[in-house]
């Protein structure tokens, strides 16, 4: 429950990257031995992933609440846990990681946030070319490289994050060398192709779109600190520019975020870079801009919902394209609920800025749609309130005690359960 119109002020800290998290958790079953990962965020995709880990013989040891010792020393092969598996996307690496670890996997199909088709047809691609047949039945995928995997050329025909880090996965112990060309270059790319190397493997070029990845006998165990959150970090920007105030946003990589803070600049946002902080103030009303989303380091998808709930209170009118799933605009519904004048054509939208949203029940469709939620009810009249907020929880690490720490009006009415999103019980 938000009552909108306070300024933020103050400090808050970024946690690590959910999207690099969940792809290396995955990896550490390539390892034999313990991979001692520090910064991890707490939420429930992590949650569920280590569970998952745990049913498939992994053993996970909390070291303190972000920091997570995995062991996959006596791993043997066996089914997954389907009913966990189902529900998050990040269960997709499972494949290449366990494909690199016993040269075969099977693995429920993939759930998570629902933008329309979310087709995996690229990452078996590049399975099937280092020598795995696939196939999908009962709602599982199973590949098998029964002469084991070898390295191979994959040239991917669409730039996809998870298929990039899929093949680079089951890559890394791989016969030879493989090359992924138009790979993706998100900065969780670079992250998983530095804990794999931290943890012995050869990957060359991550953050550009060629990959090189030669094939190592062995990955051992080791120490690695996950990068922080690009995508929360631009989201609690977001918050400051619709709520207006002053905020230094620590613990970020101000590189990671200028894809970014470059469309906020030009909404008359003041952006400050201090190290690994920036200084971000809104004191005059947003100016409109047109929004294009694009693979990194275009503007990313996953800031798509946040900036959209921004212009809708911009002056003047702004066209947003989603140019990466075929649906995110599912929210633009509940935006319309707070008074957001907002058409949608396909993949655009067309916002007409108003002077203020107005405070409603809404609901949060998916994560990002749930966080520009969020800010929407940070800059509204009167009080919001977002429902579902387990898919927020999904992804964001105490979104309501670090906006409660800026000194916004925001409560948790009631408490989800992580698993199955229904009501825990009533906070207050
Ligand atoms: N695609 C295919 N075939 C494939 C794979 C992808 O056609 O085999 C298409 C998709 O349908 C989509 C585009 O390629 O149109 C990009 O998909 P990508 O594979 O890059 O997405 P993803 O790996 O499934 C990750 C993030 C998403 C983020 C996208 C794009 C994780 C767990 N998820 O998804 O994050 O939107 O990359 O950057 O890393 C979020 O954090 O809210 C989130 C949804």
């Amino acid at each position: 429950m938000i009552r909108g119109g306070k300024p933020l002020r103050g400090e808050i800290e970024v946690s690590g990257a959910k999207n690099a998290a969940v792809a290396i958790l995955p990896a550490a079953l390539l390892v034999d031995g313990v991979c001692r990962i520090e910064n991890i965020p707490q939420i429930s995709d992590v949650t569920l992933l280590l569970r998952i880990l745990k049913n498939m013989g992994a053993g996970v040891r909390a070291v303190n609440r972000n920091t997570m010792e995995i062991d996959s020393s006596g791993l043997t092969f066996g089914d997954g846990p389907y009913e966990l598996m189902r529900r998050i996307r990040a269960s997709s690496y499972l494949i290449g990681a366990m494909l690199g670890r016993f040269g075969r996997a099977k693995v429920a199909m993939p759930g998570g946030c629902d933008f329309g088709v979310r087709p995996i047809d690229q990452h078996i691609k590049g399975f099937t070319a280092m020598g795995a047949e696939t196939e999908i039945s009962g709602g599982l995928i199973c590949a098998q490289a029964r002469d084991g995997l070898h390295g191979a050329n994959v040239y991917l025909d669409i730039v996809s994050v998870g298929a990039t880090m899929n093949i680079m996965m089951a890559a890394v112990l791989a016969k030879g060398r493989t090359v992924i060309e138009n790979a993706a270059r998100e900065p969780h790319i670079v992250d998983l192709a530095n804990f794999l190397n931290s943890m012995g493997a050869d990957v060359r070029g991550a953050g550009t779109n060629v990959i090189r990845i030669y094939g190592v006998q062995k990955l051992r165990g080791g120490t690695y600190s996950i990068i922080p959150d690009q995508i929360e970090a631009g989201t609690f920007i977001a918050a400051v520019a619709g709520a207006g105030g002053e905020v230094l946003i620590k613990n970020v990589i101000p590189k990671h975020l200028e894809c970014i803070t470059a469309k906020l600049e030009e909404m008359g946002v003041y952006i400050e870079a201090r190290g690994d902080s920036v200084l971000v103030k809104r004191e005059k009303p947003l100016r409109r801009t047109n929004i294009k989303t694009m693979p990194y380091p275009g503007f990313p998808t996953d800031m798509q919902p946040q900036i959209t709930a921004l212009l809708s209170i911009a002056r003047g009118s702004s066209v947003v394209t989603e140019d990466v799933w075929d649906n995110r605009f599912k929210y633009v519904d509940e935006l319309k609920r707070m008074g957001a004048r907002i058409k949608v054509d396909g993949r655009t939208a067309l916002v007409e800025g108003i002077d203020k949203l107005s405070g409603a029940p809404v609901k949060a469709c998916d994560l990002r749609a749930g966080a520009a939620m969020v800010i929407a009810g940070l800059c509204a009249c009167g009080v919001t309130v977002v429902e579902d907020i387990h898919h927020i929880e999904r992804g964001y690490e105490n979104l309501v005690g670090k906006l409660r720490g800026l000194g916004a009006d925001i409560l948790e009415v009631s408490e989800t359960d992580p698993e199955d999103g229904d009501i825990k019980q009533v906070v207050g």
